[in-house]
């Protein structure tokens, strides 16, 4: 367990949206994230085929793992995997989110779902942490709908077309940092980690 004066987690991510979010959220809680690349360039992930987040994740920290070796042995080391499943397209995007947010983006999930009635859908984050002795991981999940037209200019991937069920009616791209936090699969995520990171030691 961390000391209070040691809280940070080195997050590799090449998504500076993800970033952005997930470390406000933690510096309000006292944990500091800071983006591995920058400590340590040339780190490379492939991203493996894998149906379940949690794997997709946990894949891609022992890839991290092993190319820092032990050079930051103090430090807590967190990936994320995260994508949004629709359920009238049997859970597509999922695995496939960054894929398919490339090839066709917000607008393009919109003409699959052209004339579609049932538009739930939900966001998915999964964190594997390496607390120093071991891999842990932790989900968060967001419920919301698929918009009918992209609306609002903030957040990021697919946040112009999904209406969280918690929140008022708007896209998470109309909300800002702070209100996306209050209901995102990430924010749920990232708390559960925060408070198993604060919990004093013994
Ligand atoms: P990956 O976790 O790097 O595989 O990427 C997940 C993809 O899912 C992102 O590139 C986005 O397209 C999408 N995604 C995940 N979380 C969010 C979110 O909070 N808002 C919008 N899109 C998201």
């Amino acid at each position: 367990m961390l000391d209070s004066t040691s809280k940070r987690i080195l997050f590799h991510t090449g998504n500076k949206g993800k970033f952005l979010e997930a470390s406000e959220l933690m510096m309000s809680r006292g944990i500091r994230l800071e983006l591995l690349s920058v400590l340590k360039p040339g780190i490379r992930v492939i991203e493996p085929q894998m149906n379940a987040f949690n794997e997709v994740a946990t894949s891609k920290l022992r890839q991290v793992l092993e190319q820092i070796g032990d050079e930051f042995d103090d430090d807590w080391i967190m990936v994320e995997d995260s994508g949004l499943l629709i359920d009238e397209l049997g859970g597509f995007p999922g695995p496939y989110s960054s894929y398919v947010y490339s090839r066709i983006g917000p607008n393009g999930i919109l003409r699959l779902m052209d004339g579609v009635g049932t538009r739930n859908a939900r966001y998915t984050a999964s964190l594997s942490v390496w607390n120093g002795s071991e891999i842990q991981s932790f989900e968060g999940f967001c419920e919301g709908i698929i918009a009918l037209e992209p609306k609002g200019d903030q957040g990021f991937g697919y946040d112009p077309i999904f209406i969280p069920i918690e929140g008022d009616g708007r896209t998470f791209s109309e909300m800002t940092k702070f209100e996306k936090s209050r209901l995102s699969h990430r924010a749920n995520a990232l708390n559960i980690l925060s408070d198993a990171m604060l919990v004093p030691s013994i």
